[in-house]
């Protein structure tokens, strides 16, 4: 079995499934991570801690209900921490004081989000270019509550001048844990991950890092963890695409045969979440849409000229969409080949047909 060496791993933080393993945590995902899909990757080997979208904290805001469900009505089994995004220091107090009341372990600050409408607010990635706001922001959510604390950021905006100082005020206020994505805001999804980047921050700061961005695989995870030292992954996307992937890494690091799942298995998985997404407001066509998002994910692995993600997206309805799964996923023998553990090269989950909403500030298909 490897056993992290990082001291500053588990102080803390809620007990990890496995003690001594790198921590796990699947990424928040606004318009993904709500109750029904955390309660599908549970089912598929939780991660050690799970995160919620983000509640948005302005001058009106309320704490959305839909969020808020995936805290009160839990059925994962894991800790869950409340993400907050927003700037106003009252309206944060405010949320923080409604929020711990209910059953988190603890709250987490968005510094990441790279939607030109949430930055231009000077929010979520728009406020790594204030290093004073930060100190301020950071200091009220810490005096605000004995809860843990813990930030999800970027490695900059534009550039990463800021980094250093920005590591300093973790330290300062005693963040519990750092997630960090290594891009800057700029590079929005798909450029490289600047993975010394993270390795800079383990070895700066005091709290337990998550090495987020491209966590494509088990191997990949224990590869970051190895050059980064850091104390976990966060994975995002390549949880959408494998939800095995948890059980994976936990299968990895105790040198046990990994699980691997077959396209019957993916084909199941997707049934999964057809009924899980569910929801009466929707039609049919417009549920067909939804589940789209996540198999452009799924697609990446499915075939590697990717003609399944192809005719997937042009489905028209749900029994065109099915027909299409069952001839990629079951039919000649197809449901016994294994399902790729790291995403096909140059297949990538670009957007469905139809129009991207506006308002998503991250949008699935990115
Ligand atoms: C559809 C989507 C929604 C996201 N929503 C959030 C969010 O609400 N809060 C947040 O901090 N990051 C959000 N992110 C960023 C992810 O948490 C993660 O940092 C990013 O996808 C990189 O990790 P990955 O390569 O494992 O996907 C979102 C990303 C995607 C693709």
């Amino acid at each position: 079995m490897t056993v992290i060496e990082n001291s500053k791993a588990v102080k803390n933080l809620p007990e990890p499934i496995i003690q001594g393993q790198p921590m796990t945590a699947l990424a928040p995902m606004q318009d993904v991570t709500g109750l029904e899909f955390m309660k599908v990757i549970s089912e598929y080997g939780s991660p050690d801690y799970f995160f919620t979208e983000y509640f948005r904290v302005h001058v009106s805001s309320n704490l959305e209900k839909h969020i808020l469900n995936s805290i009160t009505q839990n059925q994962t089994g894991r800790p869950i921490f409340a993400q907050l995004i927003g700037e106003s220091l009252p309206d944060l107090e405010r949320t923080v004081n409604e929020l711990i009341k209910y059953p988190i372990a603890g709250i987490d600050l968005n510094m990441g989000c790279p939607a030109p409408k949430v930055y231009k607010k000077n929010v979520g990635g728009g406020l790594l270019r204030d290093v004073k706001k930060i100190d301020s922001i950071l200091e009220l959510i810490r005096k605000s509550t004995a809860k843990l604390f813990t930030v999800k950021m970027r490695i900059g905006f534009d550039t990463t001048d800021n980094f250093a100082d920005i590591l300093n005020l973790i330290n300062k206020h005693k963040i519990d844990l750092l997630s960090l994505h290594g891009r800057t805001v700029k590079e929005m999804y798909r450029s490289e991950v600047h993975y010394k980047k993270i390795k800079q921050a383990v070895e700066t700061i005091n709290c337990p890092v998550l090495a987020n961005g491209n966590i494509t695989s088990a191997s990949k995870a224990k590869w970051v963890v190895e050059n980064t030292g850091s104390a976990g992954v966060m994975v995002g996307r390549s949880a959408i695409r494998n939800p095995w992937i948890f059980r994976q890494i936990r299968e990895k690091y105790s040198g046990k045969k990994m699980y691997q799942p077959k396209l019957i298995d993916v084909r199941n998985y997707i049934d999964k979440l057809y009924k899980a997404t569910w929801q009466e407001r929707f039609t049919e066509q417009g549920h067909i849409n939804r589940l789209k998002k996540f198999l452009n994910f799924i697609g990446q692995s499915v075939d590697s000229e990717g003609k399944f993600l192809h005719q997937m997206r042009r489905a028209q309805s749900k029994k065109e969409f099915f027909d299409i799964c069952d001839d990629h996923l079951i039919a000649n023998k197809r449901s016994e080949l294994y399902f790729a553990n790291e995403p096909f090269e140059k297949i990538i989950a670009r957007p469905n047909h139809e129009k991207p909403n506006d308002d998503l500030s991250y949008s699935i298909v990115s």
